[in-house]
């Protein structure tokens, strides 16, 4: 069976951010943030929400697929910032979209959600629970920073992006295409270098005061973590695909840092023109990141039919993961 992305979608809140903008609220600076990761703008959610931005993306991957939503058998979401607990990003998407005949769930794997959600919906396929799913990568990132900590608050922004999967009886007498190997990991023992706690409990038995919480981040650890894993887990993934590294056209990475993306070019030995960045306007939109890049070099003409791409994701939990697509 092969399972193949067949549409993309992508959409972000109209208020655009610039450097500027923020060192005029607090202590920072364009040229700070500029050659620390490369991050020039980012959007912010004012009257957009999670599920709004998630509906509009997937709206645009199923007009590009050419099915309606009714055809979908499963949608998967990647987020941590959804916009309710219950119920749940992906059975409100579907609501909107009237895919009624989907089963719809969440995933939480940080900026790693997209690749977890992928990976999940190719299983489902390849075992033949549908031949059509639904995948999201949204967040709204905004609501969950700490704005009075400018170490964090100024690499992040809001979007979503999303992804129609096929699949097909492959045809024994041509290569495989689609998705041909994922490699996932995690490492929960590293987990408190990357954080945001939930509400307090607060019950008839527990009292509790804790003011809410944001995110925190060791930025040194999450860095080094980066730039050893994502090489590592690439070449896993291109191996499991049976390619060599070389033979990869596009490498559509998370987009945390420009200096995380330059270090992995350079340990797989590949130049910077096969990794196409957003960060410099979106900044990092932990799972929207990468299906975000996606639609972008998809509608810019970057991928034919037979391009070899990398997709990998890494971020909180810790979490890591990459997946080779033959388009
Ligand atoms: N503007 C100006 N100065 C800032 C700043 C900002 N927005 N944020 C931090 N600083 C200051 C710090 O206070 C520190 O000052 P000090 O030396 O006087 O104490 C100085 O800049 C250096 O801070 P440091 O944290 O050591 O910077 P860094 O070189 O490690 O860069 C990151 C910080 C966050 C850009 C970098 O560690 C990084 O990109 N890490 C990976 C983070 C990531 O990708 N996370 C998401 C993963 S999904």
């Amino acid at each position: 069976m092969n399972v193949k992305i067949v549409g993309t979608g992508s959409a972000v809140p109209k208020l655009r951010v610039t450097n500027d903008d923020l060192s005029r609220l607090m202590d920072t600076s364009d040229e700070w943030i500029k050659t620390r990761t490369g991050i020039e703008n980012r959007h912010l959610a004012v009257e957009e929400t999670t599920t709004g931005m998630a509906v509009e993306a997937a709206e645009k991957a199923l007009r590009q697929a050419g099915i309606t939503a009714e055809e979908l058998g499963l949608i998967v979401a990647g987020t941590a910032t959804p916009d309710r607990f219950l119920p749940n990003l992906s059975c409100e998407v579907q609501s909107a979209l009237g895919a009624k005949n989907a089963v719809a769930f969440d995933l939480s794997a940080a900026c790693s959600g997209f690749l977890f959600s992928l990976n999940t919906a190719d299983v489902y396929l390849k075992s033949g629970f549908c031949k059509y799913a639904l995948v999201i990568g949204a967040e709204t990132l905004s609501k969950i920073m700490d704005w009075s900590d400018r170490s964090t608050c100024v690499l992040f922004g809001d979007g979503a992006g999303a992804a129609v999967l096929c699949a097909k009886e492959a045809d024994a007498a041509a290569q495989p295409e689609g998705i041909l190997g994922t490699v996932l990991g995690s490492d929960g023992a590293r987990g408190m270098v990357l954080r945001c706690d939930n509400r307090p409990v607060n019950n008839p038995y527990v009292k509790n005061d804790t003011a809410l919480s944001y995110v925190s981040m060791n930025g040194q650890e999450v860095y080094k973590f980066a730039v050893k894993t994502v090489p590592r887990v690439i070449e896993e993934a291109v191996k499991k695909a049976g390619l060599a590294v070389d033979e990869i056209d596009l490498f559509v990475l998370h987009q945390a840092n420009y200096r995380i993306i330059e270090a992995v070019a350079k340990r797989l030995h590949q130049p910077m023109e096969k990794f196409p960045t957003n960060l410099q306007e979106y900044g990092n939109i932990s799972a929207a990141s990468v299906p975000i890049l996606l639609d972008n070099v998809n509608n810019h003409g970057m991928i034919k039919k037979g391009s070899k791409i990398v997709l990998a994701g890494f971020g909180a939990g810790l979490t890591w993961g990459a997946a080779v697509l033959r388009w």
